[in-house]
């Protein structure tokens, strides 16, 4: 197991590549068993979590490859429609397995998924649509078995939220299904529209992704294809809260905006001014930021809750109250218990957490409990006085590539131990 050790108050400077989009990647690997041939996936991140895709791909017969950050998957014919329980509990993203399997196997034996520990993470919409679409799904001691021995069927589904991962599971399964599938209050994240890219180059006819209508016409077959996976917006938003509390200025390539539109105003409003040429971004930060405001996490185009926690740390040092108010998941403040250990002033009532910017962290032995509050006490680290241990790196490299060696090379002083 490594840890991390952070020297905070060095100042960043340079230029770096955002990564691949993980939430991104996992849905489109998991969709590649749909079609004949070898699918090539470019700029797809090292990570555990796809380390973990790639072992259920292998387990269900998928030839996979990797050179780097190019993948091939060959999924033709699989000999296996179960995904053993160690590798569900693994990520809360194999349910997407689920639609994909039906979609190629007419079946699936699955269990309940696992992931980060951030609130009751059901799976219902998930169920609902599938049944929806014919799937008979039986749930025993843990079990999900789903069948459809004559395929599935279009139909109309109102998604009661605009889950992400609901839609992209629909998504794939519809792309197989017989007839046509319209999905209202779908989720209008980026990664949605880069699912449906993918699915239309293998010969989908995917239509209105990032619209909140999603409409599916179902084919008999798809062919592999080439596919480059976007950006994370979310690692995106990481390194911009790690230039803004350390009063620096960085520029990030590989950056899609209007990815960025709900968070960028937030930087500026802390006193950060940005400047962008193609897909280049640079940020500067004033050397002590302003709040940052009221940060009300919602499904896209709101502010991304996975960014809830990068920001709160920049929050912790800003000049005046900063206000977040996390309406997607139930439990996503385990961090602020670690940024108080560092000497931050934060009040935790239900979905509201009360931020009064302090004028120093100081550092303290940190313990991560989720993905992106990982990250968060990264950044954190990096404003605190003095070394900040965090203990381990295991939720970072989820969906992280090399974060400690990114930020060395923009001139932190970060080291893996
Ligand atoms: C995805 C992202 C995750 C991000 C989240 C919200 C991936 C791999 N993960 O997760 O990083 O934080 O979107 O942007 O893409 N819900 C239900 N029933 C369901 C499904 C979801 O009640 O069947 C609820 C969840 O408990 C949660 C909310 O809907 O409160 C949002 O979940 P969802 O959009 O499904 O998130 P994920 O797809 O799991």
């Amino acid at each position: 197991m490594s840890r991390l050790l952070i020297e905070g108050g060095r100042t960043l400077r340079g230029e770096v590549k955002v990564q691949g989009s993980k939430n991104s990647a996992l849905p489109i690997l998991a969709a590649s068993i749909l079609s004949k041939g070898e699918n090539v996936f470019y700029n797809c991140p090292l990570l555990s979590d796809i380390d973990t895709s790639v072992k259920i791909l292998r387990y269900l017969g998928a030839k996979v490859n990797r050179h780097g950050h190019t993948l091939t998957v060959d999924a033709f014919d699989l000999s296996r429609d179960d995904i053993p329980a160690d590798m569900m509990r693994q990520m809360r993203s194999s349910i997407i397995f689920a639609g994909a399997l039906l979609g190629s196997k007419g079946k699936a034996r699955l269990t309940f998924p696992g992931g980060c520990e951030i609130g009751p993470r059901p799976i219902d919409l998930h169920l609902s649509s599938l049944r929806r679409m014919g799937a008979l799904i039986k749930e025993r001691h843990g079990q999900l078995i789903f069948e459809a021995p004559k395929g599935l069927k279009g139909a109309e589904i109102a998604l009661s939220f605009p889950s992400v991962g609901a839609t992209e599971n629909i998504m794939i399964a519809a792309s197989r299904a017989k007839g046509t599938t319209v999905i209202t209050n779908a989720a209008r994240e980026p990664e949605v529209i880069d699912l449906a890219d993918y699915l239309n180059k293998c010969g989908a006819c995917v239509y209105g992704a990032g619209d909140g209508t999603v409409v599916i016409d179902g084919k008999e077959s798809l062919s592999a294809t080439a596919h480059s996976i976007m950006a994370d917006r979310i690692v995106a938003a990481t390194l911009m809260s790690a230039a803004a509390i350390t009063g620096s200025e960085i520029v990030l390539e590989s950056v899609v905006k209007s990815h960025l539109d709900a968070i960028i105003p937030c930087f500026k409003q802390a006193g950060c001014e940005f400047e962008f040429s193609g897909s280049k971004m640079k940020i500067s930060a004033p050397e002590k930021v302003r709040s940052l405001g009221l940060l009300r996490t919602s499904p896209f185009p709101g502010f991304p809750t996975d960014a809830q926690a990068p920001l709160m740390a920049v929050a912790s040092v800003a000049d005046g109250i900063t206000v977040f108010s996390e309406n997607i998941f139930e439990n996503r403040y385990k961090h602020v218990g670690e940024f108080i250990r560092l000497g931050a002033d934060i009040k935790v009532e239900g979905k509201v957490a009360v931020v009064e910017g302090v004028k120093k962290l100081y550092s303290a032995p940190l313990c991560a409990k989720d993905l992106r509050g990982s990250a968060a006490l990264v950044v954190a680290g990096l404003a605190a006085e003095g070394t900040t241990e965090i203990d381990t790196t295991e939720y970072l490299e989820r969906g992280y590539e090399d974060l400690d060696v990114v930020l060395k090379n923009l001139g932190a002083s970060v080291s893996k131990i």
